[in-house]
């Protein structure tokens, strides 16, 4: 697995040195810890096997916590971009037909975002086909199966530290003025969702 680069080197109101602190060490080094776990995967003694703790354990729990905290940042880092973009096509249709109006479901979102301890996803329901707001509090907590995370936003204290200190709702703000719609209605054509 290769850490995948960063398409753009400042936001608005999101600066240079936070963002690759963010993807240039945290993210780079979920990537290295998901390939460290998979290799010691290889040779771990499965006869060992125990549910308080065994070597088996610890690798498999801390494998989706790696593995997660890649998948989740690098759909963060892709669905922003400098300047942001209106919510148009086929994700406004949608959410306008799951949560009534594109304003309430940036409403819930947003207020998620103060509710939650590490990341909100807007996820589509391969099972109900339809869309929800996750509130994750760790990268291996909260997640649903059979779901597809469309735009997921980062609440964790380290996204956004440096440039809000704790103001978490100013840094919400700022996320806010950056989205790239097209990308998360490159998903949805990819995974042909309706
Ligand atoms: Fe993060």
């Amino acid at each position: 697995m290769e850490a995948k680069p960063l398409k753009y080197k400042s936001l608005n109101g999101i600066s240079e040195k936070q963002l690759s602190e963010h993807h240039d060490v945290l993210y780079a080094g979920y990537v290295k810890k998901v390939g460290e776990i998979e290799e010691k995967l290889h040779t771990v003694d499965i006869s060992t096997a125990n549910a308080t703790y065994s070597d088996l354990r610890a690798l498999k729990l801390e494998e989706t916590f790696a593995l997660n905290g890649v998948k989740l940042h690098e759909g963060y880092f892709d669905n922003m971009q400098q300047g942001g973009s209106e919510c148009s096509g086929k994700i406004r249709e949608m959410i306008e037909r799951d949560f009534g109006s594109y304003q309430s479901w940036e409403d819930e979102f947003r207020a998620t975002g103060l509710a939650g301890r590490g990341w909100v996803v807007l996820a589509y329901d391969l099972d109900e086909q339809r869309l929800r707001t996750i509130l994750c509090d760790s990268h291996n907590h909260g997640g649903v199966w059979n779901s597809i995370a469309l735009f997921i936003m980062d609440i964790y204290e380290h996204a956004y530290f440096m440039d809000y200190g704790t103001g978490r709702k100013a840094y919400i703000d700022a996320f806010f003025k950056n989205l790239n719609w097209e990308h998360v209605n490159k998903l949805i054509e990819k995974h042909h969702l309706a």
